[in-house]
């Protein structure tokens, strides 16, 4: 009605300061007392290959490591993980080289239309950092929070294993085009 003031349904919290180490880099942020981390990650933290798919903890889109650990950004409130140490996607690579998980689902067909992606790696690589020889039930296991339309999980299964050989020393850096790649849209999309 006109001349109504809007009266929004859920007040807004106070602001305080954000801090962690994001993917090896000291952030300090305001956000939100009922920040959820997700939003932080993305809309502060500039983290946007952070998903948002479901919203309520049962996609895996947003995994990030917590201390190692994964975790879904979208139940997480993050002033409660104040001062921990966060690991998004973006943290996996070593610079533009990208991880052997990375390459081995891109050269085994793991990654489709990529929605899921980001949080299949993360949950991924949190695996091979505790066991690079997991048996295929425990890769199962390690990923059965998070949800793909795409692909079937057999070519995720194959690319997890074949990620694994390499942190083995199995594989030679199967890596056939794992050269590091200069960024195609350094100024970003052409608008
Ligand atoms: S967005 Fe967090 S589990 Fe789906
Ligand atoms: S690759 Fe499309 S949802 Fe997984």
């Amino acid at each position: 009605m006109v001349g109504e003031e809007h009266v929004p349904m859920i007040p807004s919290a106070p602001s305080k300061a954000w801090s962690a180490e994001v993917n090896g880099q000291f952030r300090e942020v305001l956000a939100p007392s009922n920040a959820i981390l997700l939003d932080v990650l993305r809309d502060k933290a500039g983290c946007l290959g952070v998903k948002r798919g479901c919203d309520m903890g049962t996609c895996g889109c947003c995994t990030v490591m917590i201390d190692g650990v994964p975790r879904l950004s979208c139940l997480t409130m993050a002033h409660e993980v104040s001062g921990r140490e966060i690991t998004t996607v973006e943290g996996l690579a070593n610079g533009s080289h990208l991880a052997p998980i990375q390459q081995c689902f891109a050269d085994h067909g793991g990654s489709q239309c990529g929605f899921c992606t980001p949080g299949f790696l993360v949950a991924s690589q949190a695996l091979l950092n505790n066991n690079p020889c997991p048996t295929e039930k425990e890769i199962a296991c390690a990923i059965e929070g998070n949800l793909c339309r795409c692909t079937g999980y057999q070519q995720i299964v194959q690319s997890i294993q074949a990620a694994a050989a390499i942190h083995r020393g199995e594989a030679d850096a199967v890596v056939s085009n794992n050269a590091a790649h200069s960024d195609p849209h350094p100024s970003g999309p052409e608008m």
